[in-house]
This record gives structure tokens, sequence and C-alpha cells, in this order.
């Protein structure tokens, strides 16, 4: 109960901030996971991965809108980018890999990250990106904020989703990283293209000024 008064107060308290995008002070740096970057492509008869989508629905995606979502921020902030890769990557159909997404989470597994962790000494602000998996964060999400210390730094959490939307992240974040000053946080939904995701988060960017 206490956690859910304090995730309604930082909820009415994030509607009432404005934030100016770090552009304009501040070194910034936009970290993101995406489901299509951490495949196991052996054995598709495929020369590269341009989708996400794990299923059919409405809103034809040329590629994840999670990614748009980046190129527009890094457009936007001029933040270098650092993707999180995974070692033990998942299984590319969904079937396959939905139900070891949630063991994943209920056994707290710990995965091993391809490349160390970014340096945060310097920065100040980070925009974090990934899909909703089981009503929060993927596994491997889970072990970022683990393992980083974002004490002190602004973070902004964006989310693509496909119903649920950030209620859950944000209880985790409160959990995980205590002392991390939560400014914004929005979620998407997955099904729509490209063009009217990238409309719909341009909207929520400048909601931000
Ligand atoms: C393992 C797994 C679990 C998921 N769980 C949820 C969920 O609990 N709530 C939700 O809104 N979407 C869920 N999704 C959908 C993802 O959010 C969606 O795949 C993502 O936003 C990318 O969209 P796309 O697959 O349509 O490109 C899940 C997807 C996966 C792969």
């Amino acid at each position: 109960m206490k956690k859910m008064i304090a995730i309604l107060l930082l909820l009415s308290l994030m509607a009432s901030i404005s934030v100016g995008l770090a552009e304009e002070g501040g070194k910034s740096l936009i970290i993101y996971f995406d489901y299509s970057e951490n495949i196991n492509t052996e054995g598709l008869d495929v020369d590269a991965i341009s989708s996400a989508s794990i299923a059919e629905g409405p809103g034809i995606r040329d590629r994840s809108n999670l990614l748009v979502m980046v190129d527009l921020l890094r457009e936007r902030t001029g933040a270098d980018v650092y993707p999180l890769h995974i070692q033990e990557v998942y299984a590319s159909w969904f079937d396959e890999m939905a139900g070891k997404a949630l063991e994943d989470k209920e056994n707290d597994v710990q995965f091993t990250f391809a490349e160390d962790l970014p340096d945060l000494s310097d920065v100040d602000t980070i925009y974090f990106g990934s899909a909703i998996w089981w009503y929060g964060m993927p596994q491997p999400v889970i072990n970022f904020f683990q393992r980083a210390d974002l004490s002190g730094k602004q973070l902004l959490y964006f989310s693509i989703n496909r119903g649920s939307r950030n209620y859950e992240v944000l209880e985790m974040l409160a959990e995980l990283q205590p002392n991390v000053n939560v400014v914004a946080e929005t979620s998407i939904s997955a099904m729509q293209d490209n063009e009217s995701a990238a409309e719909e988060f341009t909207g929520w960017l400048d909601s931000l000024r």
C-alpha cells in the first residue's frame, strides 16, 4: 500500500514538473534494450532483422518503435546512445521466448552483458528505453538497474507496450534505484506504424520543454 501511495505521489509530482531536454546543459546518455538486437539469429534464413514485431496487429512497423524513439531522442538531445546487449540472447520466436522471459523475471536470472556497462560518472541525465515485458521491465533491464548506480541523476523512462504501461517499471525503479530522480516517463503503444509512433513520441518530447 505504501509503495502504491509513493508511486501515485511520484506520478502527480512528475505531471507538475516541466523538464528541459538535457541538450540545454549537463551530459546526457540514451540507454535502451531492444528485443530485435538481442535475439538468436542462428538458423534464420534472413540477411538482417529489421522488425521486432512479435505478432500480427494493427500498425505495420518497418522497425521496432523503440528504435524510432531512440533516433528521435538522439536527434533532439545530441546525446550518445548506449544499446544494451546480452550474451544469452533470446529465441527469435515469441512462442519460444515468452515463457522463458517470464521465468527469467521470476527467478531473477542474471544476464551477462556483452559490453561493459557505460561509465555514468559524468552523466547527469539518462533516457532509458525498453519494451514492457510481463507488465514491467525485461529481466536484462532489471539487471542493468540492479548493477548501475544512478544516485542523484535525472531519469526519463520511455517504453513501448501492447496494453500495459510503466506502473510496475516505476515501482521497480523505486526499489532498485531509490536515489534516482525520475523526472518523466511515457509508454506508447507498439501497435502503430513507425510514423504515428514518432508523432506520439514527439508530442511527449515537446511537452517536456
Ligand atoms: C516476453 C514478452 C512479454 C510481454 N509482456 C507484455 C506485457 O505484459 N504488457 C504489454 O503491454 N506488452 C507486453 N509485451 C509486448 C511488448 O511490449 C511488445 O512486444 C513491444 O512493445 C514491441 O512491440 P511489437 O512486438 O509490436 O513490435 C510483451 C512482449 C514480450 C516479448
